[in-house]
């Protein structure tokens, strides 16, 4: 079957049509196409969500388009069409749910509305591969920080998050104290390979606590200190900075994952969200999975379906195939678990 996926929860207009067969449950991206408005943001060092909003609009038609050109199939072909319905900025939300329900109706095709969060831990599957369950899912990206129990497909039960920032976040406004552009953290890890991970011993919040949550902003407090004292970092203290923010995140969001798996006896560990892209994070992952728990099998999505993508929401469609009446679809910003 083919399925169109449609993703405008925040800056990106992304739409993808990825071709699965139920029987093998395997999956192909025939088309992934994306629209960023990060340019105009990094401007402003966040994102304006009025602004976000009127891309989305300049770019969902032309977007859809293109994903049906490039996948070299017609709208009569499409089976079933699937859109973000929340967590996510209201005004880029609505573009992607109203073009949806419109299409739902022109075309009479069947809609799913998907959580973009579980979207991202669908990123893991684009590939049709299947995982041994249960898993531990942590979800890291500019929004959110949560740490997921996926006992199967559709099986997911939320175990922590984040009380303050969430590690994207914590990336962006501490890549902004050190004078970065917006989004900070490809900007960090690309310093963070000129300095020292040792040089600052910033504070790592309730790595030791006995739940699941998380807290980044007293790192980011910590930060703004040392930056305070230092007065005008020159490049090579800003490479220590940067590596050392990047271990002390990394290890908050190792050790809690490792908790969470030993807890609950899991096979694998599924990271996803636009931090997981970060390859010094996603050795350390590797690494220490390998050591404390050798026979968990280890995944992350390619970098491109680790930040926003409209693959993994149809693909969470395929996994998750609940169709409802597209008028009874809605916006919903603060969906959650
Ligand atoms: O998943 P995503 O594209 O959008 C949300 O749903 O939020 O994540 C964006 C976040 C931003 O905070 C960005 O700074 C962070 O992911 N990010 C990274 C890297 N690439 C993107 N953080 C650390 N290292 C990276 N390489
Ligand atoms: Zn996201």
């Amino acid at each position: 079957m083919y399925i169109l996926g449609i993703e405008t929860s925040c800056d990106e207009t992304a739409a993808s049509i990825i071709e699965a067969s139920t029987k093998e449950k395997k999956i192909n991206i025939l088309s992934d196409v994306i629209s960023s408005s990060l340019p105009l943001h990094s401007k402003t060092g966040g994102i304006i969500p009025e602004v976000a909003a009127r891309q989305q609009l300049k770019y969902i038609i032309p977007v859809i388009k293109e994903s049906l050109e490039r996948a070299k199939i017609n709208n009569s072909q499409i089976d079933v069409l699937s859109v973000t319905v929340g967590p996510g900025l209201v005004g880029s939300l609505l573009v992607g749910i109203e073009t949806a329900k419109t299409l739902s109706f022109a075309w009479k095709k069947p809609l799913i509305p998907v959580n973009h969060l579980i979207g991202h831990v669908y990123a893991n599957f684009t590939g049709g591969i299947k995982p041994d369950f249960p898993s531990i899912a942590l979800i890291i990206s500019g929004g959110h920080t949560d740490l997921l129990l996926m006992e199967n497909f559709g099986q997911i039960t939320l175990l922590g998050g984040t009380r303050d920032d969430a590690a994207g976040e914590a990336f962006d406004k501490i890549g902004r104290l050190l004078g970065l552009s917006y989004p900070a953290g490809p900007l960090i890890e690309e310093k963070a390979k000129k300095g020292d991970p040792k040089s600052f011993n910033f504070p790592r919040p309730m790595i030791n606590s006995k739940n699941f949550d998380f807290s980044f902003s007293g790192l980011k407090t910590a930060v703004w200190r040392e930056v305070q004292k230092i007065n005008k970092p020159n490049e090579k203290i800003i490479d220590n900075i940067c590596a050392s923010v990047q271990k002390a995140i990394s290890d908050i969001l190792l050790a809690k994952t490792l908790n969470a798996a030993k807890k609950y006896k899991i096979k694998s560990i599924l990271l996803s969200g636009g931090v997981s892209a970060n390859l010094t994070i996603q050795e350390n992952f590797k690494l220490n999975i390998k050591r404390h728990l050798p026979a968990v099998k280890f995944f992350v999505p390619e970098k491109a379906l680790c930040t926003d993508n409209a693959a993994m929401i149809a693909t969470s469609a395929f996994y998750n195939y609940q169709p409802i009446p597209w008028e009874n679809i809605k916006a919903d910003p603060e969906l959650y678990f």
